[in-house]
């Protein structure tokens, strides 16, 4: 199988030396690009400024802003028979970049923000696609009922649901615990383990819910 990743924050430029981002290491990222090739898959990794070393054997399309994360997945996704996006995607980008260093003494400025294009939105509204889509909910609260509302507003197969209110695991961490949230309605729960021992029990999982599709 052809599996499409994204993985880690992007950066959304304010000035040539600053950006908006946040907390993602990629390390999930990463680990289900990990997986999904010790279990023979073909992987194409769009990766957003991480501290990783790429992963032997997949082509990495490095990106830094969420318009080029979601230019190179429309690219590539043609190919893919199954796209899981664990990227932590800017949902804001200042509404215009400045080409020069914002001064001190011109005073604080206000940064407008617009909303960045959803990429997994945007492959959900695909018609008659045929490839498995997976997303990823980082949530602080009412998981479940966020989780499923993403599921269904994002048109995907899959939510893997994490809880970021607990810093013991998920961003930044090398641990994580999730619960998937299916388009048939089922619920399964992953608890707390290394993010590798979880990637290689979701990529197992999307596989066998894709057979049983
Ligand atoms: N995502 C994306 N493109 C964006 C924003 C998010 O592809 N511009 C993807 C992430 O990769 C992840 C999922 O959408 O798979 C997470 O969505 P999230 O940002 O949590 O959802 P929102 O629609 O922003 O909902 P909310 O702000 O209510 O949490």
């Amino acid at each position: 199988m052809k599996i499409l990743l994204t993985a880690g924050p992007t950066r959304e430029a304010i000035d040539p030396v600053r950006y908006i981002s946040n907390r993602s290491s990629g390390k999930m990222g990463y680990a289900l690009a990990e997986a999904a090739l010790a279990a023979g898959h073909e992987v194409i990794l769009i990766s957003g400024p991480v501290a990783l070393r790429p992963p032997a054997g997949a082509t990495v399309v490095n990106v830094t802003s969420a318009d080029e994360m979601y230019d190179a997945v429309h690219a590539r996704i043609r190919e893919a028979d199954m796209a899981i996006l664990a990227a932590a995607v800017a949902d804001f980008k200042p509404a215009a970049e400045a080409n020069r260093k914002l001064k001190k003494d011109r005073g604080i400025p206000e940064i407008r923000l617009v909303p960045t294009r959803d990429i997994l939105a945007s492959l959900g509204a695909i018609p008659n696609r045929t490839f498995f889509l997976v997303g990823f909910a980082a949530e602080t609260d009412e998981i479940a009922a966020n989780a499923v509302n993403k599921l269904s507003r994002k048109r995907c197969d899959v939510i893997v649901a994490n809880d970021v209110s607990d810093s013991k695991i998920g961003f930044e961490s090398d641990e994580n615990a999730v619960t998937l949230y299916t388009k048939s309605g089922e619920i399964i729960v992953l608890p707390r383990a290394k993010k590798e021992d979880l990637a290689r029990d979701l990529i197992r999982i999307f596989c066998n819910l894709i057979e049983n599709r």
